[in-house]
């Protein structure tokens, strides 16, 4: 485990930035994974950034996106469809058809989880996997449980979850109670995993899952067991590790 502390947000963004525009420049079709949530768009920034000044092209790239709410209009402001295209997609040479994220609103929810799974398995390994982590030790929307799910599935979001992301909507009881999440499985299986964790309020989170013990109670503590997982945390994140 490599872990990089920062004493900016703007530092920490740069160095997240740079990683994925080094891996997009020397493995032109990389495949990425790809997060939403507040913790990655100062990264997106600078990756658009990178973009306009013609310094990287997405053009071979094939993106899949952890997760995605689940009854929630695609157009809908908070879905992490209109997030990605807000944040990235609609900046970039993408293809979109290259850029993928669950259906939410497939008719046939396991059959959309059967179908992810499939492209990513299709796509071969995932380069480079981006995360956050939630204040409950979720990755992904992969939350505290007895058992973690391998493949994409569909899950009923913890009530801290809906609490946390209710800053996004109006209230908590307009964030959806379910969502589909690629599984951890999936999630371990990247060659390169890159979490991103910024604020005191993920000190204590930050703590846990990278030095506590692995326990499916903190899905994150499993990465703890990844052979390259880079870790960027800003000052604040790191406050509590020893
Ligand atoms: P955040 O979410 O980036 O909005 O803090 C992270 C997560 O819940 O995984």
């Amino acid at each position: 485990m490599n872990i990089l502390t920062f004493d900016s947000g703007d530092k920490l963004n740069e160095a997240g930035a740079n990683i994925i525009a080094g891996l997009i420049q020397t493995q032109p079709t990389a495949v990425l994974g790809l997060a939403t949530g507040g913790t990655p768009v100062g990264i997106y920034e600078r990756l658009v950034s990178g973009f306009r000044r013609g310094l990287l092209s997405f053009r071979g790239v094939t993106a899949f996106n952890l997760d995605e709410y689940v009854g929630l209009d695609r157009q809908h402001p908070q879905s992490y469809y209109s997030y990605m295209q807000k944040h990235l997609f609609a900046h970039i040479d993408l293809p979109a058809e290259q850029a993928h994220i669950p259906d939410g609103n497939a008719a046939d929810l396991q059959a959309e989880c059967e179908r992810y799974d499939r492209l990513i398995a299709e796509a071969g390994q995932i380069d480079l996997q981006l995360l956050g982590i939630g204040h409950n030790g979720h990755i992904g929307f992969n939350e505290p449980a007895h058992a973690l799910i391998r493949g994409t599935h569909v899950v009923d979001l913890a009530e801290e979850t809906r609490k946390a992301n209710a800053r996004f909507f109006g209230s908590a009881d307009e964030v959806p109670k379910q969502a589909i999440t690629m599984g951890v499985g999936t999630i371990l299986k990247a060659k390169t995993i890159l979490l991103v964790v910024r604020g005191a309020d993920k000190a204590d989170i930050v703590r846990r899952a990278l030095t506590g013990p692995i326990t499916t109670e903190c899905p994150a503590s499993l990465l703890q067991t990844h052979p390259h997982l880079v870790v960027l945390l800003d000052k604040d994140a790191a406050g509590r590790l020893p």
